[in-house]
């Protein structure tokens, strides 16, 4: 186990920071390389935990998985499928070893995987994937942990979604590329990550389009053949990233972004009193004065997105006055703030909503990581703390942020990796 030990910054960060390739758009990327016996070839892949643990469950299915962490670039040779089983250990490990779900259905009429269940966040079912795999003619039977699917032909149909689910979007798209005729997935979800997954499948020979509106259309039942494809920035690192010069009061640029994917963050941080700024080489984020309190509602894209929620709840806690959050994704995403109190913030919870009344400083004490997000958010609060911030369970942070402490330190922070005996 390992921590991280961060010291308060008297100056905000400063210099240039490159963004890694989206962990949300390379997971079901990879799901998708199961649809064709040929070879993928996937760069700006980021060498994370739960990216080494969706190429592990490739290998465990049948496919040649070559992973160059140096080049950031993955090969993946699907030419027989082995297994069609994912186990509990897999599926508690990564919430998102079920998006091979769509793919193995599609391609071998049969997958056998276990439930993913809740997480700190929430409960997060997957009715909303089944219900689409039975729209396309797939059977479901869930028992003893685990859910088999079964089609002996997937047929196209209108598939309308309750809530535009991330997940349950991508899984049925997997799924009806190979179903024969036409799809239309109505009330899709229209993040980034949907968009850049169909761009890969369209290089694989597919006929999609709507993707990044809330109606998908699928015209399924092409061979696909291998493809090369460059993932997407992180728009949720870069989130991050922007949020540290905010909390610090520094000038950062940043490298390799999208800045259309950012354009509910970047609203948001002008309203802070966080100036952003588009230059040749990317994007420059820099504060004066103190942030300004905000009333901020979390929605599917293109609103403001769920994981940017915590670490703009630090920001939150050292701005002048009171700020509101609202989160309307998942139904439990504000453990942080029990850690973020430690350390001085004033932060009330009534159900969905926090109310949040900045103070003048934040202090450092030992916290714990809770999520992915959580993790973030606390490092952010650490780093405009008085004093010294252990952040203990940080293998939630390494799922999501690729060397977040080499990247700090190279803007001035004093962040420290430290083994727990
Ligand atoms: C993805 C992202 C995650 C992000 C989330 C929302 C990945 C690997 N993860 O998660 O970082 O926070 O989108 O932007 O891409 N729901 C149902 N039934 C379902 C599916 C979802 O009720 O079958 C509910 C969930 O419980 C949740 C909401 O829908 O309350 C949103 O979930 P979803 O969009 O599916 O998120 P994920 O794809 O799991």
């Amino acid at each position: 186990m390992e921590k991280f030990v961060v010291k308060g910054l008297e100056e905000g960060l400063q210099g240039t920071v490159k963004i890694s390739g989206s962990k949300n758009a390379v997971l079901p990327i990879l799901a998708a390389c199961l649809l064709t016996k040929e070879c993928c070839e996937i760069r700006n892949v980021p060498p994370l935990s739960d990216v080494i643990h969706m190429t592990e469950l490739l290998r465990e299915l049948g496919a040649q998985v070559e992973f160059s962490e140096e080049q950031e670039r993955i090969r993946v040779r699907a030419e027989t499928i082995e297994s069609v089983e994912s186990e509990y250990e897999t599926a508690r490990k990564m919430r998102a070893s079920f998006l091979v779900a769509g793919a193995l259905l599609g391609r071998c009429g049969h997958a056998r995987l276990s439930l993913p269940g809740g997480c700190q966040i929430g409960s997060r079912p997957v009715d909303l994937h089944l219900k689409g795999f039975q729209a396309l003619g797939a059977k479901s039977r869930q028992e003893y942990g685990f859910v088999e699917l079964t089609a002996k032909t997937l047929k196209g149909n209108s598939i309308y979604l309750d809530f535009p689910s991330v997940g349950a979007t991508e899984n049925i798209m997997l799924a009806a590329v190979l179903a024969k005729g036409c799809t239309v997935i109505e009330n899709a979800a229209e993040e980034p990550e949907i968009c850049d997954l169909a761009d890969f499948l369209r290089e694989m020979g597919a006929d999609i389009t709507g993707d990044g509106t809330d109606a998908i259309t699928i015209i399924g039942g092409k061979e696909l053949h291998g493809a090369v494809h460059e993932v997407i920035p992180d728009r949720i690192e870069a989130g991050t990233f922007m949020a540290a010069a905010a909390i610090t009061g520094g000038n950062i640029l940043l490298e390799n972004i999208r800045e259309e994917h950012l354009k509910p963050v970047i609203a948001k941080l002008a309203e802070c009193n966080v100036r952003t700024e588009t230059v040749p080489e990317g994007l420059r984020v820099s504060r004066k004065g103190r942030l300004h309190p905000i009333q901020l509602k979390t929605m599917p894209f293109p609103g403001f997105p769920t994981d940017m929620q915590a670490p703009f709840m630090s920001l939150m806690a050292v701005a002048k006055g009171t700020s509101v959050i609202t989160e309307t994704v998942f139904e439990n995403r504000f453990i942080h703030a029990g850690e973020l109190q430690r350390m001085g913030a004033d932060i009330k919870i009534d159900s969905r909503s926090a109310v949040i009344e900045g103070v003048e400083t934040l202090t450092g004490t030992k916290v714990k990581a809770t999520d992915l997000r959580a993790g973030a958010a606390l490092i952010l609060s650490a780093l405009a703390a008085k004093g010294e911030t252990e952040i203990s369970d940080i293998y939630h942070i390494e799922r999501g942020y690729y060397k977040i402490d080499e990247k700090l330190r190279a803007l001035g922070a004093e962040i420290e990796r430290k083994d727990v005996p």
